[in-house]
């Protein structure tokens, strides 16, 4: 459940209008929890670097110039609730990024870099991802860009599934391969220790009483 109240049976079982917005100051600590909530599920199954980065960060993205976040929400008990949530740029997001802008540039490709699609657990299938997506192009389009451009982790199969079957095509990415490497463990096995022997206690003569020749002890 990616917010605050559970869904309520008016909304799982109506059809409820979805608007968009862009997100506003006052929005960002409800969004990062709702973002949090969306990928914690998707991120026990991904290697790839977790989502979402850090609030710092997220933080961070806000202030930029040149990023879009945008919100999907609906209105229930006369609240608004948000269902989904979009981040994109015209150009290549962060410092950390592996991507390649060159290979945009040969290739007369205008992207439009979709940083974040989430969309909320109670709200998947229902259309949602696609609508997202949709507004996504509709973006590009206005902007003067060719393409989407994304990454998703192999293991997120929904998402992958998702994106193929909405004519993304893979480009180009790094695969994470694992081989388990065989070796001897570092502990060395339980061992048994050897009996020990009874030990043989010697008179030390300092502390010799006199020998009394009549109470000699008997032999044996
Ligand atoms: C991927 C995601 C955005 C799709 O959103 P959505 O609202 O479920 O998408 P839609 O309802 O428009 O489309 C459903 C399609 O997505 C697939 N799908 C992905 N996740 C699904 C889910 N949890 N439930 C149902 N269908 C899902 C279905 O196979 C379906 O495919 P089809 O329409 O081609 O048959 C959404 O699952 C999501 O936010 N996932 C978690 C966050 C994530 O992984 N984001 C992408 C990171 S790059």
């Amino acid at each position: 459940m990616a917010s605050d109240t559970s869904i309520p049976d008016d909304i799982a079982d109506a059809e409820p209008q979805v608007r968009v917005r862009h997100l506003n100051k006052r929005d960002l600590n409800r969004t990062w929890e709702f973002i949090k909530a969306v990928f914690r599920e998707v991120n026990r199954s991904t290697v790839e670097y977790q989502r979402p980065k850090s609030k710092k960060r997220f933080l961070e993205v806000f202030e930029e110039k040149g990023i879009e976040q945008l919100l999907f929400v609906i209105r229930t008990g006369g609240k608004e609730r948000i269902v989904g949530y979009a981040e994109c740029a015209l150009a290549i997001i962060g410092t950390d990024n592996w991507m390649n802008e060159r290979y945009f540039r040969a290739r007369d490709m205008r992207p439009l870099f979709v940083e974040e699609l989430a969309v909320d657990p109670e709200f998947q299938g229902r259309g949602l991802g696609t609508f997202v997506l949709e507004q996504l192009e509709h973006l590009a389009k206005l902007r003067g860009c060719t393409h989407l451009v994304l990454e998703v982790a192999e293991n997120n199969e929904n998402a992958l599934k998702f994106y193929r079957g909405r004519a993304f095509t893979k480009l180009d990415a790094a695969i994470f391969l694992a081989k388990k490497v065989v070796s001897d463990p570092e502990i060395l096995p339980p061992r048994r220790l050897k009996r020990r022997e009874p030990r043989r206690v010697k008179a030390s003569p300092s502390v010799t009483a006199p020998v009394d020749p009549k109470e000699t002890p008997p032999e044996g």
